[in-house]
């Protein structure tokens, strides 16, 4: 079993499926702590409700970055975790906290990155009239949403959607993909390979060849 710690810094959906699936025995993980730098993060009492621990770490109460990273660095190390979990965690980390968790910190982001790093990926994309959305699970590295890509799902981009409608479809995605991805990484599955990152004894017959076209109806 991996030891897995959750970061979180709101409402918690992300968390939620991977605890449904470390409870259906999806995952071969168990989820050691739940940690969030919002004390009123709503995940935290859901991950409480669930018997998980929770720590709350508020990056108001400490004067610079780096005195939250070292209370935040202490709290995820007191749970030797194999695998940490940003999953709707919205604080940017030092090149010095990601060096120290390399190749075993993943991060959960509401886009197809390399396109639409950063915030608000939804009302950008609706912007620029993309009509391919999606979500991303990748390795984190110092280049904030660059990290070796781990899964990603595409979904449609709507003619009447707004940020709100398109954000909710992207978020079921999210569920799923950040579920394979710990999934994978618990049944030691992933080599990373430079940029690239391989799932091992990948499914042939469950790999999409391609992302859909539309139909002329
Ligand atoms: C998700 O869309 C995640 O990708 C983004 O913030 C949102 C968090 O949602 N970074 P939740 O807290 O997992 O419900």
């Amino acid at each position: 079993m991996k030891r897995l710690v959750i970061l979180i810094s709101g409402r918690g959906s992300n968390m939620t499926a991977i605890l449904d699936a470390v409870g259906d025995g999806k995952i071969a993980g168990e989820v050691m702590a739940v940690i969030s730098n919002r004390p009123d993060a709503a995940g935290l009492a859901i991950a409480a409700g669930r018997a998980i621990a929770t720590v709350s770490i508020d990056h108001r109460a400490y004067p610079d970055r780096d005195a939250f990273e070292n209370a935040l660095a202490a709290a995820i190390d007191a749970q030797a975790p194999d695998l940490i979990i940003l999953a709707g965690f919205m604080r940017i980390l030092s090149e010095a906290f990601v060096d120290r968790y390399a190749g075993r910190m993943i991060n959960i982001h509401p886009s197809l990155l390399p396109t639409y790093p950063g915030l608000d990926t939804h009302t950008r994309a609706i912007a620029d009239g993309v009509r391919i959305h999606g979500c991303t699970v990748h390795f984190v590295t110092d280049d904030v949403d660059h990290g070796p890509i781990i899964a990603q799902a595409a979904v449609p981009v709507r003619n009447d959607d707004d940020a709100k409608t398109l954000a909710a479809r992207v978020l079921e995605a999210e569920h799923r993909t950040l579920v394979a991805a710990v999934g994978w990484f618990c049944a030691g599955r992933l080599v990373i390979d430079g940029a690239r990152v391989r799932v091992k004894n990948e499914r042939a017959d469950l790999r999409p060849q391609i992302v859909p076209a539309p139909d002329l109806s």
